[in-house]
């Protein structure tokens, strides 16, 4: 379980995550690929050309900004994300990279505003989401249906 002073933090960003969600995900996709080039092999690059999959993270980033205290809220949100997951052959090492350049694209959006708290408490919220992904992901690699 993340600290409730995360939790108050991550909550505090939420209004920042819905103005500026996807400008930091299309950020972070650029700031990922630019690092691992070798990843665009496991994504539909139409889908970030036309802006749709980060559309998708900055939805997801948000939705948990907002429901960080009331994860069973996330259940279904979670299930189909990990489905996909597991359909690309998305592995536990993998999470790393994600957050570190989501955490990189949230300081180049938001300047400013991610402060040093708004980051630590973004880098403990993010490594329990990866969790509850790898958890979930681990299960649907184990038991296909
Ligand atoms: C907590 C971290 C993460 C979140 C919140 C997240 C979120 C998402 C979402 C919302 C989708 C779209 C699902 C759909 O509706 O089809 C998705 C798809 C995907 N994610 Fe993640 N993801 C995370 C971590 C990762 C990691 C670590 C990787 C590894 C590189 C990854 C690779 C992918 C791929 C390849 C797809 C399919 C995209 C496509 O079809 O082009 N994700 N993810």
């Amino acid at each position: 379980m993340v600290s409730q002073q995360t939790i108050d933090i991550v909550k505090s960003t939420a209004p920042y995550l819905k103005k500026h969600g996807s400008q930091i995900t299309t950020r972070m996709y650029e700031i990922m690929f630019h690092k691992h080039p070798e990843l665009r092999e496991q994504f539909n690059m139409s889908d970030q050309a036309n802006g749709s999959q980060p559309a998708r993270l900055a939805t997801a980033v948000y939705g948990y900004a907002t429901q960080i205290d009331n994860l069973p809220a996330l259940k279904s949100m979670v299930e189909k994300i990990a489905h996909r997951h597991v359909q690309t052959h998305v592995l536990p090492e993998q999470y790393a990279i994600v957050g570190e350049s989501l955490l990189h694209a949230m300081k180049d959006v938001l300047g400013e505003a991610a402060t040093e708290e708004v980051i630590a408490a973004w880098t403990e919220a993010y490594q329990a989401l990866s969790v509850i992904f790898i958890e979930k992901e681990h299960d649907i690699y184990s038991h296909p249906k």
